[in-house]
């Protein structure tokens, strides 16, 4: 390992010291990959990234993948979303105020969900706005063992509506986004041999079971898996790079102001394997 890194907490997230003019460089591509294993959550502090060099770099560690355009009606989706409640940015201010809750990115959409999602600071948020992260490795792994048990064949149904169902009645939102479903396997037996939970916001009910008992499920293991000891806060500086592991991890921002100017500017890398 050549790159120098400071390992943030015990279960997820390092700081990398990053050479921006090694970002095409497949060595760093490794490497970077290797630390992702391992880590889970990589920040790269005031990288200051332009959109060809942020899709560079997600080119580099396993191709892009625009998420936002598998939407029916947004198939021109520019390849660097822009993730900001500013007027006029965009017309789709509830998506992002989805954001507010924790989830995992693509999972409603028929494609494997992406491996990882690169996030760049472009402007701050006065107050709020940090990123946090929660491994869904970490607290599987930590699970009684007798609950792991529990949930072996569990499959969980995964809607847009459900994800918004904190910001909008679920006849408020548009038909092709209400189309958007997609069924997994609660726990993720992931190709490097460990097994993650897929849950968050999109997580609507368990396969076969009534609402009550699937919300109780999916309730317990989202308290469970945002504990401390498995989670990270990012507060952001400008120009900060953000890369985590989205097969393994939650996502949330801490709410900001619509009218705080917030803006990061997101890719995704191509997810590999579907959750089986
Ligand atoms: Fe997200």
């Amino acid at each position: 390992m050549t790159l120098k890194f400071d390992v943030l907490t015990p279960m997820i997230g390092a700081r990398v010291h990053l050479d921006r003019t090694t970002l095409r460089n497949p060595a760093t591509a490794r490497e970077l990959l290797q630390l992702l294993e391992r880590h889970t959550v990589l920040v790269f502090p005031r990288l200051n990234l332009s959109d060809e060099e942020q899709l560079a770099l997600t080119g580099a560690l396993g191709g892009n993948v625009n998420i936002a355009a598998r939407i029916a009606g947004r198939e021109n989706a520019e390849a660097v979303y822009q993730v900001s409640l500013n007027e006029g940015v965009r017309i789709e201010k509830e998506y992002v105020l989805g954001t507010f809750f924790w989830h995992m990115d693509g999972l409603t959409v028929d494609i494997p969900p992406p491996k990882a999602t690169v996030l760049t600071a472009r402007h701050l948020a006065a107050a709020g706005g940090q990123t946090e992260f929660a491994s869904t490795k970490a607290a599987y792994a930590a699970l009684p063992a007798e609950e792991k048990a529990g949930l072996e064949g569990l499959r969980v149904v995964h809607t847009v509506t459900a994800a918004l169902r904190e910001i909008m009645h679920p006849e408020d939102v548009d038909a092709a986004r209400r189309a958007l479903r997609h069924e997994h396997p609660l726990v993720w037996a992931r190709a490097d041999g460990t097994k993650s939970l897929v849950i968050g916001a999109t997580a609507d009910l368990i396969t076969g079971k009534s609402q009550a008992e699937s919300r109780a499920i999916l309730s317990r293991l989202l308290e469970w898996t945002v504990q401390p000891a498995f989670t990270y806060r990012h507060s952001w500086a400008l120009g900060d790079c953000v890369v985590w592991d989205n097969t393994c991890a939650l996502h949330r921002v801490i709410p900001y102001a619509t009218d705080s100017g917030r803006m990061m500017h997101r890719t995704a890398i191509a997810g590999t394997e579907p959750v089986t």
